[in-house]
């Protein structure tokens, strides 16, 4: 999740601004969706110049303060979260082909951009950075020989060879005052300006500038100049964009109109499961995770598998428990990090630690896995941080893919970190044999369906927006959940207390009646998830009974169930209902209704949701 900005202008018209003024404000309002590197390139006296540097869009700043640019009205900028290759000068964007003439920047994944690497390496190709960006540059470099040095048509060509998600945009320097854009799966809008035209990832990418926006669609090219826009489809047919006047004002525009980065995070859930899920099986449904850098023999000899987390994180690990034993039948344990080391865990050089941790810095996660690393144990890493220092020192890693994550609460990384540890259960398990290929087809077919499924919730928000809004009162609130359903609730709990300082507390279901039933007061509102009906039969009833046992006692029941599932009707406050989906996914669904009760609840009561008091992002102390 990279933020992109072009810009197409005219000396003559524009005084006031040249290209880089416009790249430099875009890339400040899109920092929000990366800050591993910045760069820019613009097209001025027949050349490309470009300027990049590693870290925050200050780090650009200063080099080009240093190196300054010439005035140019036709550029195009980045800021970087990294996915292919480390935070780098080199890594970072634009990336030159064409012996330095043509400049690319990209947002997304190309999948298979080995394969084409391999086959430009082998017409003479030299390559500078890691990443699949590079690769789509040299392509496109030579499809602008084939297409006679139109810009336009060598994108067309190129595009048809890429496979995953993108946004590429690219200039050259025989075309000054044009860029070229194409986008599959990845987000770009069209600024319109009188005599200038923009690009940008979402608005805020020229907000400054302009509020006349073009909404592109799926597979499209688009080539602006400063008087023109010319939209068409991969194959060059012409197609058309809609048109729509930006309302927001400028502050809330890096939201995406969401009035916190809480409520918009919760939102780009859809993306952040689709993105982690991108480009690691194959069309036969085979785990294609070459990136981790354990061999694969070593990983079929593991006896056991300890997950290393805090917080939310560590939810995501006890999910990760109940799928990995199920699919691999390996014993997984999940500690928080800071507990770990200080009992003498028994761990050697068949247990597998796995350490999740959406900043990749959490001091706690980092110390746990030194320690176990010291025991001879071998280290993996679900991280959303390319380049911090778990993955670092992991021996192998497994990136999320959810983007820089701006809320102090984690949403997206959540799911997301739930999403990766699927594909790893599912990749052991094919490693090991536990499960037969159809069957690992089938549940990544059932993950493909998730990001869908995220958003049919989404666009039912509104009925749990309106009880969190009627809730906002309420001192304390409970949440139950049994088998994958309870780290579900302990995360529903989690959020509340964290952003709207209620006391919460979330309970496995079965234990109610082991002491936390006497809390059950009339009135006590408790929230409950409700696995499939369709699922383990006995799991469904008992927790049916266990709404009933809090309702005779007085208590207030807000139930998460699946749709159709009409049993709880009867015992029940309030009902939201979710897709359906088997019983070991379900975590991906029942969640978000309780983080948008959470979000909604905290803003009626008029906190800052996106930095409650008294925490940090990350936490870099023990
Ligand atoms: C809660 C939350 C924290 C983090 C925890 C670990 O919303 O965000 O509980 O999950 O501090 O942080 P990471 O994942 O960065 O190691």
């Amino acid at each position: 999740m990279c933020g992109i900005v072009g810009y197409a202008g005219a000396s003559s018209r524009v005084a006031d601004h040249g290209a880089l003024d416009v790249l430099i404000e875009g890339l400040r309002r899109l920092e929000y969706r990366g800050y591993d590197s910045a760069g820019v390139a613009v097209v001025a006296d027949g050349a490309i110049h470009s300027r990049k540097k590693a870290g925050k869009l200050v780090n650009l700043e200063n080099v080009i303060a240093e190196e300054p640019l010439p005035q140019s009205y036709t550029g195009i900028g980045h800021t970087r979260w990294a996915t292919h290759g480390g935070p780098s000068d080199s890594n970072a964007h634009p990336h030159l082909a064409d012996g330095g003439k043509l400049a690319m920047i990209h947002n997304g994944i190309i999948e298979n951009f080995a394969g084409i690497k391999a086959q430009l390496v082998s017409e003479g190709a030299e390559f500078l950075s890691d990443t699949d960006t590079e690769v789509a540059a040299e392509l496109l470099g030579k499809m602008y020989g084939e297409a006679n040095g139109d810009l336009t048509l060598a994108m067309q060509l190129a595009v048809k060879h890429l496979e995953g998600a993108f946004t590429l945009l690219a200039v050259h320097q025989d075309h000054p005052g044009l860029v070229v854009a194409a986008r599959r799966n990845s987000p770009l809008v069209l600024g319109l300006g009188d005599g200038e035209n923009f690009l940008g990832s979402d608005v805020s990418g020229f907000i400054d500038f302009t509020r006349r926006a073009v909404e592109l669609g799926q597979d499209q090219i688009v080539t602006i100049t400063p008087d023109t826009h010319t939209i068409t489809d991969f194959d060059g047919n012409p197609a058309e964009g809609k048109e729509f006047t930006v309302d927001w004002d400028a502050a809330s525009a890096e939201k995406g109109g969401f009035p916190s980065f809480m409520e918009k995070e919760i939102f780009d859930q859809p993306a952040a499961v689709a993105d982690t899920l991108l480009g690691r099986s194959d069309a036969d449904g085979r785990l294609t995770l070459d990136e981790l850098r354990i061999d694969a023999e070593e990983l079929t000899k593991i006896s056991k598998i300890v997950v290393l987390a805090c917080g939310t994180s560590a939810y995501a690990g006890s999910v990760a428990k109940y799928a990995i034993e199920s699919w691999c039948r390996i014993p997984v344990e999940v500690e928080l990090s800071h507990e770990f080391r200080y009992r003498e865990p028994i761990v050697d050089e068949n247990t597998l630690i796995v350490s999740i941790s959406q900043s990749g810095e959490t001091m706690d996660t980092l110390m746990a896995v030194r320690y176990a690393k010291e025991q001879g144990a071998k280290t993996m890493s679900i991280c959303n941080t390319n380049g911090s220092t778990i993955p670092r020192e992991s021996d192998a890693v497994l990136y999320t893919h959810a983007g820089p994550e701006i809320a102090v609460a984690s949403t997206k990384a959540f799911l997301a970190q739930i999403t990766a540890t699927y594909l790893l259960g599912l990749y052991l398990a094919q490693l090991r044999g536990n499960l037969f290929q159809g069957q690992i087809k089938d549940i990544l077919a059932d993950l493909g369906k998730i990001p869908a499924k995220i958003q049919d919730i989404l666009d039912r928000s509104e009925d749990i927006k309106e009880l969190a809004r009627s809730m906002a009162d309420a001192s304390s609130v409970l949440f139950l959940g049994r088998h994958v359903g309870y780290p579900v609730a302990m995360e529903g709990a989690l959020k509340l207390k964290e952003i709207a300082y209620i006391h919460a507390e979330g309970f496995a279901a079965g234990e109610l009646k082991h002491g936390p039933i006497a809390l059950i007061d009339d009135g006590q509102p408790v929230f409950v998830v409700v696995p499939s009906p369709r699922g383990r039969d006995s799991l469904h009833s008992k927790v049916v009974s266990n709404i009933q046992e809090v309702r005779a006692r007085g208590a207030k029941t807000l139930v998460i169930a699946e749709d159709g599932d009409d049993s709880v009707k009867d015992f029940s406050e309030w009902v939201f209902y979710v897709p359906e989906t088997p019983t070991l996914l379900m975590p991906l669904l029942a969640t978000v209704p309780l983080q948008i009760f959470a979000c909604e609840l905290a803003s009626a009561k008029g906190f800052d949701v996106d930095q409650p008091r008294n925490l940090a992002k990350s936490v870099t102390v023990e």
